[in-house]
């Protein structure tokens, strides 16, 4: 989880006009775990990717709607996005943040509901499905990407050495992720205190 997410935009030029809103929400409701600009710019790049129309984009933890943003943001006119959030009041919230978007909804519930408008395009593991937690199963991405598809976890700090460790352990949920069996996998990074994994289901 990005601790300081929000506050890493602080004094940020240029941002795109829908995470200025979204960032407007998070501050308005001291909400600190929003997405870095560096994974935001990275989800807006890989948006844009998603062919439309028909396309899907789909999102795990909302918190208030920034990483939402840069996703949508990102995407091509015809291309689907949904977001799933298990508070109701960030819920809400965020969904208010794009109550002009028809085309990107704010689903309250647990991240598995997730599964009920995909098979995605691109699919965004930030609160639940990242397999980082234990009791909290990863997803399963042979499922939920349509074959090509493309999931991004993030949050993973650089480790230098293989098998990556973080806190002195091997870094179990990022080697599932970089060695699954139906995903080509890399770690990405993004900032020299931070990297995310980003596969694509194989064919
Ligand atoms: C790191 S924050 C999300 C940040 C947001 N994606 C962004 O880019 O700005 C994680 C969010 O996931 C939500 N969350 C945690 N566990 C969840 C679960 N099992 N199902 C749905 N949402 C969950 C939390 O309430 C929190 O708002």
């Amino acid at each position: 989880m990005t601790l300081d997410g929000t506050d890493a935009y602080t004094g940020l030029a240029g941002l795109p006009p829908l995470v200025r809103r979204a960032l407007d929400a998070a501050r308005s409701r001291s909400f600190p775990y929003s997405c870095r600009p560096e994974q935001g710019r990275l989800l807006q790049l890989l948006a844009g990717g998603v062919g439309g129309p028909g396309g899907r984009i789909g999102e795990t933890g909302t918190g208030m709607g920034v990483g939402l943003a840069w996703l949508a943001s990102g995407a091509r006119d015809g291309v689907r996005l949904v977001s799933v959030e298990r508070e109701p009041e960030r819920a809400r919230a965020a969904a208010g943040v794009f109550h002009d978007r028809p085309e990107t909804a704010v689903v309250h519930g647990e991240w598995q509901d997730i599964a009920a408008y995909g098979p995605f395009d691109l699919l965004v593991l930030d609160g639940g499905g990242q397999g980082k937690v234990p009791g909290d199963p990863a997803a399963d991405v042979e499922r939920l990407l349509v074959p090509g598809g493309t999931v991004v976890v993030d949050d993973f700090t650089p480790s230098g050495r293989w098998p990556p460790r973080f806190g002195g352990d091997v870094d179990r949920a990022r080697l599932h992720w970089l060695e699954h069996p139906a995903l080509r996998a890399v770690e990405v990074r993004l900032a020299p205190d931070l990297c995310a994994v980003v596969g694509t289901r194989r064919l």
